[in-house]
């Protein structure tokens, strides 16, 4: 296992990837296909954002945030809670910016190797996934502004429990011997260790605290979005 703490660093080579942003980019769009959603087309600036959309026409929406918040004009901002009054089910996809997450969906996609969306809520389900395809697994955390996120870093540890029951005996690199003291140190309790990060500071002054809730439920889906190139562009889909 490998274990990728900022998405700055080289990319080790691994057989598959899990891309975790806890708050919220990943678990937004676990809950985006448990509402029937269908594609998600990651990309790194709202500018190309908005082109794409109006290229895509009326059937796709625009969601994402900058700071946490929903961007000018968009239909929608990065919440996994909007899902429940938004109907996805007649739309053709989303497209989607998002300060960290999009932009670790598109590094881990440019490696060319199997890439999943992992969270709290899928961290079995993912887990068994990767596992199931190859034996090196890298996780890479989407971190914040390009620094490290306790949020991701302890769903990276949540993430690697999981493996490590699957697997048993694997090979950790430090990264990951890291993120399993950190995981240790919580006392293997997401939710408590997530408060303490920045992405939760900001998102509970902007009164989002039902989002980091849900974001840390573990274990109640068993939707793993895969990151795929669809006419050569990344695309997430079931
Ligand atoms: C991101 O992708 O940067 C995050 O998910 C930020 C957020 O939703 O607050």
């Amino acid at each position: 296992i490998r274990i990728v703490l900022t998405p700055g660093e080289t990319l080790p080579d691994v057989d598959v990837w899990l891309v975790v942003d806890l708050l919220r980019a990943s678990s937004t769009a676990v809950a985006f296909f448990e509402h029937g959603g269908k594609k998600i087309l990651p990309v790194s600036s709202v500018e190309e954002a908005r082109r794409l959309k109006a290229n895509l026409g009326d059937n796709w929406i625009l969601m994402g945030e900058r700071k946490a918040l929903p961007i000018e004009g968009f239909d929608l901002g990065n919440s996994p809670l909007a899902f429940e009054y938004v109907h996805l089910k007649d739309k053709a996809g989303a497209v989607m910016t998002t300060s960290n997450g999009t932009l670790a969906y598109l590094k881990a996609a440019s490696t060319g190797k199997a890439v999943f969306v992992a969270a709290a809520r899928n961290a079995y389900h993912a887990a068994r996934r990767a596992l199931k395809l190859k034996d090196t697994v890298g996780i890479l955390c989407a971190g914040k502004e390009g620094r490290l996120a306790l949020d991701d870093c302890l769903c990276a540890g949540l993430l690697l429990e999981e493996i490590l029951k699957m697997a048993g005996n694997v090979d950790l690199d430090d990264g990951a011997k890291v993120v399993s003291a950190l995981w240790e140190f919580y006392g293997k309790d997401l939710e408590k260790g997530v408060y303490m990060s920045e992405s939760a500071k900001l998102l509970m002054e902007l009164g989002m605290k039902e989002d980091i809730e849900y974001c840390c439920k573990v274990n109640c889906s068993f939707v793993v979005p895969t990151v795929v190139l669809l006419e050569g562009r990344p695309c997430l889909l079931l």
